[in-house]
């Protein structure tokens, strides 16, 4: 006994629906539930002309928006600070959105747990985000006292081995904060290859005199949290368009590379995991002409 055609062409789309189903349903599971958990170490090379022999293969661990409590645990984060420290990075950078209170003043969250750990042999390091202003910009400040982040506040200090120096430097937020390069960036020293913090990546878009900056690393965008292929980015938080949501990108200013960020504060990513990376500076070959 054979089924009529009719029951057939029935069945193949009942087929079909399941099918789609099915994957619309998968989709909407990895999208809410497993990628926004999936970490990735991101490692890099990032060049630097002129870098002194002593800071040949210096590694900088990044992390960036963590966005605490909103919809991140302690132990989400303890999971990124031990994945970071088992690269035994030289220095640690934390380039903003420490805390979250979804764009509302409010009272700055006890962090003692958070930051267990969080150490480096030349230090941790870290600037305010738009969230941590936002939340309450005193707040925070006296709360990061207690952890073993030094936060740099349109400021910088220099890293010396063997005689050979490095500037890291830190410049205020561009949405609520005051960026001021002259003193951030000014009082280095002539010639001194310099990493800029700056949570926003726009920043690496402006004009900062003629300071020298040799890289940029910020966070906010996210990576625009959902990517579609052919299509692109949900939605990334930046005057310039996409072109800030990821990874190494050349500003008109200098070249900043985009951290995508720990927490995912619309519970949801799609082909942008979050990230800690591990940059690693290396010379910049010498032109040859
Ligand atoms: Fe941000």
């Amino acid at each position: 006994m054979s089924d009529s055609p009719v029951s057939r062409r029935f069945t193949r789309r009942e087929c079909l629906r399941w099918g789609l189903g099915g994957l619309v349903g998968g989709g909407l599971i990895y999208t809410g539930f497993i990628e926004p958990k999936w970490l990735e170490l991101v490692r890099i090379d990032i060049s630097v002309a002129g870098l002194p022999a002593s800071f040949e293969g210096y590694r900088i661990g990044q992390i960036s928006d963590i966005h605490f409590p909103r919809n991140i645990t302690v132990e989400w984060v303890q999971q990124a600070i031990a994945m970071l420290r088992a690269e035994q990075p030289d220095l640690i950078v934390v380039t903003g959105d420490f805390f979250d209170g979804h764009g509302q003043t409010g009272v700055v969250p006890d962090s003692t747990d958070l930051f267990a750990g969080l150490t480096a042999p030349d230090g941790v390091f870290g600037c305010l985000g738009n969230h941590d202003i936002a939340l309450d910009a005193r707040g925070v400040l006296k709360e990061l006292t207690r952890s073993p982040i030094d936060l740099l506040l349109n400021d910088h200090t220099i890293l010396e081995r063997r005689g050979d120096r490095l500037a890291l430097a830190s410049i205020d937020d561009l949405m609520y904060g005051t960026p001021r390069p002259d003193e951030a960036l000014g009082g280095i020293p002539s010639g001194t290859p310099t990493v800029l913090l700056a949570h926003n990546p726009d920043t690496a878009e402006l004009g900062i005199g003629d300071y020298r900056v040799d890289i940029q690393l910020s966070g906010h965008t996210h990576g625009g949290e959902l990517y579609m292929p052919f299509i692109g980015e949900a939605y990334v938080p930046s005057r310039y368009g996409s072109k800030f949501s990821r990874g190494l990108v050349s500003g008109a200013a200098h070249r900043v590379y985009v951290n995508r960020g720990l927490c995912s504060p619309r519970h949801a990513r799609f082909l942008v995991r979050p990230e800690v990376t591990l940059i690693t500076l290396t010379p910049a070959p010498s032109s040859t002409g």
